[in-house]
């Protein structure tokens, strides 16, 4: 496993390119579900620099706050309610380039002011979990971080989910 995240200054674009076989590295042969979760979000925290970044899971029928790296965040979403819970709900990712403009986002943080939220399908497609990432510039994601993003999350493995 390697110990420092080696990544060149250039485009974001570049920045996923070069951290997807790291983060691929990290999980080789670790089989905990939680020590996974809480490398994926702290190399795309120390990579990006983004405010927030976390996983919520699925469980009790709801999403509760899972392995992070940012300030504190409120634990329990219901699967109706914020980005999260639209994201859980349509199984699909979304961008809100500003959150003021969402209805119902859910502001664990002032300071955050765009959002990306990626579902994380088990073998079955059902949504396991959602990646929420947070910003603190308004527009700040694109179809670039949705595709470095999603594949990122393809590396989460059925054997840990
Ligand atoms: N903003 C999210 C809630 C989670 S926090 O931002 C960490 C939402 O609206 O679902």
């Amino acid at each position: 496993m390697a110990e420092d995240l080696i990544i060149p200054k250039g485009s974001r674009a570049e920045q996923y390119a070069a951290l997807y076989p790291q983060i691929q590295g990290l999980l080789a042969g670790e089989n905990d579900q939680t020590a996974n979760l809480a490398n994926i979000a702290a190399a795309i925290k120390e990579v990006f620099g983004f405010f927030w970044v976390g996983f919520y899971l699925v469980k009790e029928n709801q999403l509760v706050l899972g392995p992070f790296q940012g300030p504190v965040a409120c634990t329990r979403i219901p699967f109706h309610k914020g980005v999260c819970g639209h994201a859980y709900t349509t199984a699909e990712s979304i961008i809100v380039p500003d959150v003021a403009l969402f209805p119902g986002h859910i502001a664990c943080a002032s300071a955050s002011k765009s959002e990306i939220v990626l579902p994380v399908k088990n073998q079955v497609g059902d949504v396991t979990m959602v990646l929420d990432v947070d910003s603190d510039v308004l527009n700040d994601f694109s179809a670039v971080d949705q595709m470095g993003l999603e594949k990122i999350l393809g590396l989460i493995n059925e054997a840990w989910q």
